[in-house]
């Protein structure tokens, strides 16, 4: 079974194919849609050795022709040096040819590779296919393409969507249990602004989503990304503050990882702590009913997410949150729970920013 979500933005639109076990039809899926058949296959090693080799013979056996590029398994590869370096070598192999860009893996690949595609002669097509839980639900679709500089995360970059996103929720097996809820914690974001019953979802399945049964991370998936895709389609470049619920969470969380300096804690984690903040304000400001606050803490803490900021004091935090762009002023803009399936945007003073550390 695949299953496939439109994303709709005029001569941008893509489709999404989700499905379990379905790599193997991704060249037959490109030939559809009318992709150039050389493709430049930007990976890692272990994502290479994991489903890489199998893809790249998929596309041989298709007749496709395949170049295979291995970046460093690392944020670090997000950077303006690599993107550079893979412009370059493009350059070389690809002088005569129309290839597309084929981003196998999470959202690392996913971004780097996206970008250049995004430069490479002002843009060449590109598909991805996203390797990890978060990558699946979050980073592949949406078309924010970017590269990190010194001086901060994702500086770099640009809106462009893909021709084609192609998730197999099958290769999130060989993903470690902390990947598993790093995903899960963007799954309850897309529950709490958009969709009550897959938040209902996750709490009654919980032990088998920890368990990895793919049935159940791919409804997950599939929810995820109708979500998303619905809310970029109505607003593909953040310009009329649509794209801002997808935020729940993330002023905080983003001011969380940055203050850890980006090792304490993951993506995920401090997403989680950001959405028990947003949680805590919502109720001190009436917007959100306390027995529904409960819910949130308690299946965020089901899910074996932290509870409290350890390591990083509140100062610091708030510090921090000054470079988040939906700061204004002496107010930070915040994406604030009414219900769980619906948010709204508020301006919130600083010290009614509830942190727990
Ligand atoms: N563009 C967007 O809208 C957007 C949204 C959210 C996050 N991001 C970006 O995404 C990045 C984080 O993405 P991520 O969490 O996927 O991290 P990642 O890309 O670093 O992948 C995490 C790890 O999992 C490994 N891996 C990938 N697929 C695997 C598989 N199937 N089995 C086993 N291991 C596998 C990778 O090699 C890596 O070591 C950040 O750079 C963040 O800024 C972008
Ligand atoms: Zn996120």
């Amino acid at each position: 079974m695949m299953k496939m979500i439109q994303v709709s933005l005029k001569q941008n639109s893509y489709p999404i194919c989700v499905g379990c076990g379905i790599l193997s039809r991704l060249p037959g899926e490109m030939m559809r849609l009318k992709l150039p058949t050389d493709v430049i296959m930007i990976t890692n090693a272990c994502v290479r050795r994991l489903h890489g080799n199998t893809l790249a013979k998929a596309f041989a056996k298709s007749g496709f022709t395949i170049k295979i590029v291995e970046v460093e398994d690392s944020e670090r590869a997000k950077s303006a040096e690599v993107a550079f370096d893979l412009v370059g070598k493009i350059a070389s192999y690809a002088a005569d040819k129309k290839p597309v860009i084929v981003a196998l893996g999470g959202g690392v690949v996913g971004d780097l590779a996206g970008f250049v595609a995004a430069v490479y002669k002002r843009g060449i097509p590109f598909v991805q296919v996203p390797t990890t839980f978060l990558a699946q639900i979050d980073s592949s679709i949406g078309g924010k393409v970017a590269v990190d500089l010194p001086q901060g995360k994702n500086l770099m970059g640009a809106f462009y969507q893909p021709k084609l996103v192609f998730a197999d929720v099958a290769l999130l097996a060989t993903l470690s249990d902390r990947q598993i809820k790093n995903g899960l914690a963007e799954a309850v974001k897309y529950g709490v602004i958009k969709d009550a019953k897959l938040f209902a979802f996750i709490e009654d399945h919980i032990e088998k989503l920890l368990a990895k049964d793919l049935q159940a991370l791919a409804l997950i998936v599939e929810r995820s990304v109708a979500i998303k895709a619905r809310v970029v389609t109505l607003d593909e470049k953040e310009a009329k503050g649509l794209r801002t619920i997808l935020n729940f969470g993330h002023t905080v969380g983003h001011a969380i990882e940055a203050a850890g300096g980006y090792d304490r804690y993951q993506h995920g984690e401090a997403v989680a702590l950001g959405m028990r903040a947003a949680t805590d304000i919502s109720v001190q400001l009436k917007l959100l009913k306390p027995v529904d606050a409960a819910r949130i803490h308690a299946l965020l803490t089901v899910i074996g997410l932290p509870k409290n900021v350890e390591g990083i004091s509140a100062r610091k935090i708030m510090a921090a949150m000054k470079f988040d762009k939906k700061f204004e002023g002496k107010q930070a803009r915040f994406v604030l729970a009414q219900a769980i399936g619906r948010v709204v945007v508020r301006a919130v003073p600083a010290q009614a920013i509830v942190l727990s550390v």
